[in-house]
């Protein structure tokens, strides 16, 4: 690891530095991105350039507290300067050493209220963009505080459109996302990603999102989104004991969709691993008892066809061992699924399984096969009946050699109900502190979780690595009943809004896309080479072959591509991408040579011509190619699919030839 730390650059230039009193500005390392902080009127604002243009105008900072007014800022106090160029390396991850190379400007702004009195600000600057945080410094140790408004704003200069849906809707982040000229935001979740008319991206998020509500950005319909935090039941957004530090807020500056996805700033902003052996964190590929149910081939509940029986897993199980899979999901496998689950959520037990169901005798097969069971809680929202047998439940997973537990909380949004009957919003302080509250419980039986219906990715699997995936947008499932299915756009968009939050178990892989449906618009909407290219262009340490395994057998071709991607990276690159109609992603194996390389276009036909330049020079490839047959099409011939093998080298060119709805996946193996 190489460190070095310039500190207190005092002199960053500047030209605002005479003003020094009024206004303290920094630039990032390459003096790319520059921040100015100054009061006026008794507000405390921030506003951003990029390449001496303004980016982002002034527009306020602080939190309310109840019984407060709101603070009025009249002075900037203690104004620190800092670089740093480190880099450090990820147990997993979609690039192996991570290189965070940041400047620093922290400051207190002197408010005219107790708790106000002297309230820190860090920003940190990237030249791909910044974070800032407040640090409530001056509440007394011990007094419990509320927060009742997060005044931060952020003010885009431009026209800008956006992508987003309405947040705070029933079914939580599971919703399509629609392209409008950004000022008809009203509430959109984050990241929520932007594209000015001159090609300039931006995407607002947070990091480190540890005991605070979720961010939300409301528009104003001229251009100014505010950050409004998920409240509890009482209104109350925040409720702390003490002095604390707020997640920090995330800007993502770049040219280009690919910029943004290739930004680090999530991760670099925080803080590093907690667990100290990280060796039994272990990315994969599974399959599992899962679309079959999805399907209503077999069901959750008991009785004459429910999925998660013994026979049933040891028969995935062995379809794992055969083509390579190191685990097996089992969902349905536990008491609780019968009648209605999504309202009786108390009712499930995560340690009692239905009686077809044999845990010791499943895992002990999977054992001689090098097939691990992958554990499946599903809480429907039941959050304090999941908290009263946390413990007991991962005890039981850990002592079988389970190391892997997928979590759901299918609930309406706003209506989990906690244990003083109160409700809850899925991503409120509440649910934020249950998240990482099953983490930690889970990370001390070695045991990684793979959050459906989660509180949204803020870079923490840097601290707890066992967040080794999460949902949180509208995945696979919804191509089995969703109603619209996804179209084929939906992952032209994700890997540039819901993906740079971190990693999503999509779970691709659907060979028989129509599923016995016509209405296009009730199936998997892409064809069989877009499905191989989903498990590059969606990055998960974990992924899925989430089809039927007879649909695998069938089609030995394109199923071989599933059997050859790894799913842990050397390095990541976004090759060529527009939100919304396609994209090009290219990875290299981690500690491997080879690279894979995904390609996906939305219902429009493309084709692209893609530089191989990202292979290293002066040696040869095999190009193992995976792409959309003759007369390919999402809606009539989902399933050509033409495979070839070239000899490539870096100074070569790929034409990628994607039908409707269509995509090209390749691994180049490595010939030298
Ligand atoms: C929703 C999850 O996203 C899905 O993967 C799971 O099968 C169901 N809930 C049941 O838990
Ligand atoms: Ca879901």
């Amino acid at each position: 690891m190489s460190f070095r730390t310039l500190a207190l650059l005092a002199a960053l230039a500047s030209p605002a530095i005479a003003q020094a009193a009024e206004r303290e500005c920094a630039q990032s390392p390459g003096k790319v991105i520059e921040v100015c902080v100054f009061t006026k009127d008794g507000q405390a604002f921030y506003e951003v350039n990029r390449g001496g243009k303004p980016v982002l105008a002034a527009a306020p900072m602080g939190l309310t507290f109840k019984g407060e007014q709101q603070a009025r800022f009249t002075a900037i106090t203690d104004v620190k300067r800092s670089a740093s160029d480190t880099t450090w390396e990820q147990p997993w991850g979609e690039q192996r050493v991570i290189r965070d190379n940041h400047t620093e400007l922290s400051l207190a702004l002197t408010g005219d209220t107790p708790l106000n009195k002297s309230v820190g600000v860090t920003f940190r600057l990237f030249d791909d963009g910044l974070g800032f945080r407040y640090a409530y410094t001056s509440v007394p140790a011990g007094q419990n505080v509320a927060v009742t408004d997060d005044r931060t704003e952020f003010k885009p200069v431009g026209v800008y459109d956006a992508w987003w849906y309405e947040g705070w809707g029933q079914e939580r982040d599971e919703y399509l996302y629609k392209q409008t000229d950004a000022r008809r935001i009203t509430l959109a979740e984050t990241p929520l990603t932007m594209r000015e008319q001159g090609g300039l991206h931006l995407s607002f998020h947070e990091a480190a999102l540890v005991d605070f509500p979720s961010m939300l950005l409301a528009g104003d319909g001229a251009g100014t989104y505010k950050a409004r935090l998920m409240p509890w039941q009482d209104g109350t957004l925040a409720k702390k004991t003490g002095p604390f530090t707020t997640p920090w807020r995330t800007v993502l500056i770049g040219d280009s969709a690919g910029a943004l996805a290739d930004s680090r700033i999530e991760l670099n902003l925080n803080e590093p691993s907690k667990i100290a052996d990280t060796s039994w964190i272990k990315p994969g590929k599974f399959v599992g008892v899962w679309w079959e149910m999805h399907l209503n081939r077999s069901t959750w509940g008991s009785g004459p066809i429910h999925g998660a029986n013994t026979a049933n897993v040891e028969r995935y199980m062995d379809f794992a061992a055969k083509y390579g899979f190191d685990g097996v999901l089992a969902e349905g496998w536990n008491l609780g699924w019968d009648g209605d689950w999504i309202a009786n959520g108390d009712k499930f037990s995560f340690t009692k399984a239905y009686p077809d169901f044999d845990i010791k005798a499943i895992t002990e097969y999977g054992r001689k096969k090098g097939v691990k069971l992958i554990g499946h809680n599903e809480t429907g929202g039941g959050v304090p009946n999941y908290e009263a047998q946390l413990e007991d439940a991962m005890k039981l997973y850990e002592s079988v050699g389970v190391s892997q537990v997928k979590t759901g909380y299918v609930h309406h949004a706003g209506d989990i109900i906690d244990q003083n009957g109160e409700k809850q919003w899925f991503a409120g302080q509440y649910m934020v502190r249950h998240n990482l509250h099953v983490a930690e419980v889970a990370a001390a039986h070695h045991i990684a979780i793979d959050a459906h219906e989660p509180v949204k990715d803020t870079g923490l699997r840097r601290t707890w690595p066992n967040m080794i995936a999460r949902e949180g947008a509208r995945g696979q499932e919804y191509n089995a009943w969703g109603d619209p299915t996804n179209p084929p756009e939906h992952v032209t968009i994700i890997p540039f809004t819901r993906m740079l939050s971190g990693p999503m178990d999509f779970t691709p892989g659907i060979f028989d896309v129509a599923h016995g449906k016509t209405d296009v618009t009730k199936r998997a909407q892409s064809t069989i080479a877009n499905q191989l290219a989903l498990y590059v262009v969606l990055y998960s340490p974990i992924q899925m072959a989430a089809d039927l395994l007879e649909n695998y057998e069938a089609r030995p071709d394109a199923f071989q591509f599933i059997r050859d991607v790894v799913t842990d990276w050397e390095t990541s690159k976004t090759l060529q991408a527009r939100i919304g109609d396609y994209v090009v992603v290219a990875r290299q194996a981690r500690g491997g040579k080879d690279w894979f390389l995904g390609a996906v276009t939305d219902e429009e036909a493309r084709k692209l011509t893609q530089k191989l330049d990202f292979l290293a020079p002066g040696k040869r490839y095999e190009a193992q190619i995976y792409r959309d047959g003759p007369w390919a099409d999402y809606r009539s011939n989902p399933g050509a699919v033409t495979t070839e093998k070239k000899i490539v080298t870096s100074k070569d060119s790929l034409d990628l030839d994607m039908a409707p709805g269509g995509g090209t996946a390749i691994r180049f193996k490595a010939l030298d």
